[in-house]
């Protein structure tokens, strides 16, 4: 597994590849590697010839409000885990590389970046785009690997590629979850005992206002129930909604099109994060 911490070294690794005529997949990520991360770097290497992951803590899409220093970090554990998964090559450039002094531009997606995180964490969807776009670029891979976990930010990745005739065929992957239903996350690690019992609720509440609301409920009804049940249980939601699944339109009655149910909630130190089709 080829370690690439300079972008010459990174052109040179993908030019080589181009020149064997293999396809490369980038699965990006921040590190701190978890089952779900694996299962993007399986679904690149289904998808293409070679898998490039990078990993870099993004300092551009943490808010003020946001410990970027308390980020967790493992980079000896990431890369022991990507060799066991069959990564090809690893893309981690220091803050400098990515934002040499002097970098003025970043990428501002309207649409899918209203509402919901968008308004949680202001400036949050400009880093993402921003950095990713920066990935594709510098990676020159055919495909780029995105878990559904993050459901506005795989819509948000998606329409900035498209809107910038970036040529790389986004691959959604689906949530991997422990086996009571918690979605993994890099941050899950931050929850006491107590919190880790009761954050699988965020699921089970979600399926049952799925649930009602395919079965004709109306939706502010199903919303709201879900909501006292997720306080009763100790979270302080950000919000649950059922929104269009590409626009991230919320919606406040069932359509024919896709539909997408999206929570945030506080769960003491952590924000957890899901989604489901609806
Ligand atoms: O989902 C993440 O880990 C990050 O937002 C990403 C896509 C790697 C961009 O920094």
């Amino acid at each position: 597994m080829l370690i690439c911490r300079d972008l010459p070294s990174l052109r040179a690794a993908t030019a080589a590849l181009r020149a064997d005529g293999k396809r490369l997949a980038l699965v990006p990520t921040m590190g701190a590697l978890h089952d779900g991360h694996i299962a993007l770097v399986a679904a690149g290497r289904l998808a293409a010839d070679a898998v490039a992951t990078s990993i870099f803590v993004n300092p551009l899409q943490f808010n003020p409000n946001e410990d970027l220093s308390r980020y967790p970090r493992d980079e000896e554990g990431d890369l022991a885990k990507l060799r066991g998964a069959g990564c090809d090559l690893v893309w981690m450039p220091p803050v400098a590389a990515m934002y040499p002094p002097g970098s003025a531009t970043v990428i501002d997606v309207a649409g899918p970046t209203a509402g919901w995180e968008g308004d949680a964490r202001p400036g949050h969807f400009r880093g993402v785009a921003t950095v990713c776009c920066k990935l594709f670029l510098q990676s020159e891979a055919q495909v780029a690997v995105f878990g559904e976990k993050d459901w506005q930010q795989l819509q948000v990745v998606t329409r900035m590629a498209a809107d910038l005739d970036i040529p790389i065929r986004i691959l959604p992957v689906a949530t991997v979850r422990e086996a009571d239903g918690l979605a993994m996350s890099s941050r899950n690690r931050f929850l006491t005992p107590d919190d880790r019992a009761t954050a699988p609720v965020l699921l089970r509440v979600m399926i049952q206002a799925a649930t009602a609301i395919a079965a004709g409920d109306a939706v502010p009804a199903a919303l709201g129930a879900g909501l006292e049940t997720l306080r009763d249980h100790g979270f302080a939601p950000d919000y649950l909604a059922l929104v269009e699944a590409e626009t991230l339109k919320p919606l406040d009655a069932r359509t024919d099109g896709a539909m997408r149910l999206v929570a945030a909630a506080r769960l003491g130190a952590v924000r957890l994060l899901d989604n489901i089709a609806v």
